[in-house]
C-alpha cells in the first residue's frame, strides 16, 4: 500500500465489543491498539448469545472501549484519518450501537466514515498479518460461518462454495454437548480426540460424491449421536469411547475440510496463497490437514494468530483502511444491515450456519 493511514476501528456485530487503532502503508501494517471486550460472561446462563442482551452491553461498553483504544495507542481523534465501523452482517442492535457510535464521533470530528462488511474483515486479515497479496483463497471457518471466498480486492470477493447446514465450530460444540463436555465444544474436543483412535468409528465425510466445494456438516453430529447411543447400551460411556467419538469426529471434519480445500483451490488455478481464519483454524490437527492440502498445491499457507482471526476490531480497521485508500467514503445515511453477502452475485444460501450473520 502507498499510502499511510491511521484508522479507528469499531466492531459490535456479535457479542463482542472491539475497538481498534491501526495505522497502514508504506509496506505493513502495525496494530497500535486492540481492545476486545467479550460478553461471554452475560451470555453463558442463556446458553447462546441473546441479541437484547448484547445490543444494551456493546451501547454501555463502545464508548469505553474507542477511549481505551485511543489511550493504548497514544493517540487522539485528531489524528485519526478515519473511523471505520461494522455496518453489518450480524445482530442487528450491536450492529446499529456500532454504527450509532461511530456517526456520533465523525459528527464531532469531521473524520470520514466507512462502513465495513464483518466478513470483509475476516477475509481481508491475512493481509493484515501476512501483507497476502491478491488474489487469494479463503477459507472461513468459524462458529456461524463456513465458505470458500476468492479475494481479489477490498470489495472484490467470489463464492466458491461452503456448508448447506451447520458450520464446523456449531459441530464441534453440539458434538460437545453430546459427550457431556464442556462450551465452547472445539478445544474440548480437539483435546479428548488427541487420546482417541480415529479409525474406532466410520463416520461419514458428506458431500464427497457431490462436485464442486459444498460442505455438510449436520450428519456428522446425528452420526456421532448414534454410534454414542450405541456404545451405551453396553453400558456407560467410558473414558476411551468418549475420546474415540471424538477423534472418529474430528478426523471426518479434517477429511471433508481438506477434499473440498483442494477442489476450491483447483477452481482458481492463479492463486498463489490459502488462508483459513475464525475460531476452527484453532484446531490443529484441521489445520495440519490444510496446510498439507496447500504444499501438495504449491501454495503458501497462511493462518494468522487467533486473536485475529475470532472477532476483533483491528480486522475493521484493516478493511476500512484498503476502502479509504479507494475513495470510499460513507455519510450519515449509512444503515446496519443484518444480512450483507460479500459475494453479491452468489445465491443466497443455508449455508451461512444456523446461529445466523455470525462469523
Ligand atoms: O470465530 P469464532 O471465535 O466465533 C464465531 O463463530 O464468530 O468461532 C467460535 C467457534 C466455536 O464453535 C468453537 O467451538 C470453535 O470456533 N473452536 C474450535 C476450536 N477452538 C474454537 N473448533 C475446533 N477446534 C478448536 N480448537
Ligand atoms: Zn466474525
Amino acid at each position: 500500500m502507498n499510502a499511510r493511514v491511521t484508522v479507528l476501528g469499531i466492531e459490535s456485530s456479535c457479542d463482542d465489543t472491539a475497538a481498534a487503532v491501526l495505522r497502514v502503508g508504506y509496506g505493513g501494517s502495525e496494530i497500535l491498539s486492540n481492545v476486545v471486550e467479550g460478553q461471554a460472561r452475560l451470555h453463558a446462563p442463556f446458553g447462546g448469545v441473546v441479541p437484547e442482551i448484547a445490543a444494551r452491553a456493546h451501547a454501555e461498553k463502545l464508548d469505553i472501549c474507542v477511549a481505551r483504544a485511543l489511550r493504548e495507542a497514544g493517540t487522539g481523534l485528531h489524528q485519526l484519518d478515519c473511523i471505520a465501523v461494522t455496518a453489518g452482517p450480524g445482530l442487528i442492535g450491536g450492529v446499529m450501537s456500532g454504527v450509532m457510535c461511530a456517526k456520533g464521533l465523525t459528527a464531532g470530528t469531521g473524520l470520514p466514515l466507512i462502513g465495513v462488511n464483518h466478513l470483509a474483515g475476516h477475509a481481508l486479515t491475512p493481509r493484515l498479518t501476512d501483507g497476502v497479496p491478491y488474489p487469494y483463497l479463503m477459507l472461513l471457518v468459524s462458529g456461524g460461518h463456513c465458505q470458500f471466498l476468492r479475494v481479489d480486492g477490498p470489495e472484490d470477493y467470489t463464492r466458491l462454495g461452503g456448508t448447506i447446514d451447520d458450520a464446523p465450530g456449531e459441530a464441534f460444540d453440539k458434538t460437545a454437548r453430546l459427550l457431556a463436555l464442556p462450551q465452547p465444544g472445539g478445544p474440548a474436543v480437539e483435546a479428548e480426540a488427541a487420546r482417541g483412535d480415529p479409525t474406532r468409528f466410520a463416520f461419514p465425510r458428506p458431500l464427497m460424491d457431490r462436485t464442486g466445494c459444498d460442505m455438510s456438516f449436520s450428519g456428522l453430529k446425528t452420526a456421532v449421536l448414534r454410534a454414542r447411543d450405541a456404545v451405551m447400551t453396553n453400558g456407560t460411556l467410558k473414558a476411551s469411547d468418549r475420546a474415540d467419538l471424538c477423534a472418529g469426529f474430528q478426523a471426518a471434519v479434517r477429511d471433508v475440510l481438506a477434499e473440498k480445500t483442494r477442489r476450491a483451490l483447483a477452481m482458481c488455478p492463479d492463486i498463489t496463497a490459502l488462508a483459513v481464519a475464525g475460531g476452527v483454524a484453532a484446531n490443529a490437527s484441521l489445520r495440519d490437514g490444510l496446510q498439507g492440502v496447500a504444499q501438495e498445491a504449491g501454495v503458501v499457507f497462511v493462518s494468522p494468530p487467533l486473536a485475529l482471526c475470532t472477532d476483533n476490531a483491528a480486522m475493521i480497521a484493516y478493511a476500512g483502511a484498503e476502502l479509504y485508500i479507494l475513495g470510499r467514503r460513507d455519510d450519515m445515511t449509512l444503515a446496519a444491515r443484518p444480512r450483507w453477502p460479500l459475494d453479491a452475485a452468489s445465491p443466497a444460501m443455508l449455508g451461512s450456519g444456523k446461529k445466523g450473520a455470525k462469523a
